[in-house]
């Protein structure tokens, strides 16, 4: 919050007109650029390499994916609604040799398909991140990287967060930026059904698995018992600790590290000599 007003009273003193921030719309996102130290971070942050593909959401002078090609041979898009600012972006990838690895699109983020993206990068508002946080939630890749500079995305909490001193920053007199790194978690909630398979043989399960964002819990129905635990999404992955029934051989938590992908789940948890291999497919959300 107190950042928001810094922002708004940056904006003020920038003479930026302010009409209907709150509540915000996109097209009222003003044209602040990221100071080049905090486009380092977010890029180091979100470990942008060769294989990336970058999409900055809100592009300005195409910066974020101008040091992305030119540092981490990422590919890149940006998007902005500003044309002047398309054509600048473009005369900057220009001059900065990349312009074979970047692309700029003049439209309205919230009409752009930004699926393809490995990594999204955003300067925006805080309630503008939330009205785009369905999308990166459910359009995007399990595993793509999301970056902000200042804005959180509400009570999706980040899997990281710096803060980073920001000299030059055109707005807020405390002249550092906080920059958010979220995981794009895989989709585990609902039903699944399958086999755990330990040293004692194979046993049917339904798993019952309950998600908030990178969090999930679950319960494994076996024929006489019920496994139960926690865990946390990375991307496909999830590391989920299963305690066992009273009456289940071994006490200690089984540690499964489970992977999801095209509805189907597998994983194991090792304890000691003994190997627990856990398959499932998916039957409803
Ligand atoms: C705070 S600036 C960030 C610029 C750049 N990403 C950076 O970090 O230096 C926000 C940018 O978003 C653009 N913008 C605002 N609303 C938009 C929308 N609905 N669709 C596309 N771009 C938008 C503005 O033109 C502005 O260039």
């Amino acid at each position: 919050m107190i950042i928001l007003l810094q922002m708004i009273l940056g904006f003020l003193l920038l003479g930026i007109p302010l009409g209907g921030l709150a509540p915000a719309h996109a097209d009222e996102v003003p044209y602040i650029q990221t100071p080049t130290n905090v486009v380092d971070a977010m890029l180091a942050i979100a470990e942008v390499g060769p294989q990336d593909y970058v999409i900055d959401l809100g592009s300005g002078d195409g910066r974020i994916v101008i040091a992305a090609a030119k540092r981490y041979q990422a590919r890149g898009l940006g998007i902005d609604l500003d044309n002047w600012l398309i054509a600048e972006s473009r005369a900057n990838a220009a001059r900065e040799g990349v312009s074979s690895k970047v692309e700029f699109l003049h439209q309205d983020i919230f009409l752009a398909d930004f699926r393809a993206a490995t990594v999204v990068t955003m300067y925006l508002l805080p309630e503008v991140n939330l009205e785009l946080r369905p999308r990166i939630l459910f359009e995007l890749r399990p595993g793509t990287r999301v970056v902000s500079h200042d804005w959180d995305m509400g009570d999706w909490e980040p899997d990281r967060r710096l803060v980073v001193e920001a000299p030059d920053k055109p707005v807020g007199p405390e002249k550092e930026s906080t920059v958010y790194l979220w995981i794009v978690p895989t989709r585990v909630a609902g039903y699944w059904r399958g086999v755990l398979a330990g040293p004692g043989g194979e046993e049917s399960v339904v798993i019952e698995f309950t998600q908030r964002f990178q969090k999930a819990t679950a319960n494994v129905w076996l024929r006489r018992w019920v496994l139960t635990g926690s865990g946390s999404i990375r991307g496909d992955s999830i590391s989920l600790s299963l305690q066992r029934s009273s009456w289940m051989p071994g006490s200690k938590p089984l540690s499964f590290t489970l992977r999801v992908a095209d509805g189907r789940l597998e994983g194991e948890a090792l304890d000691g000599e003994q190997r627990y291999v856990l398959r499932a497919t998916r039957l409803v959300d």
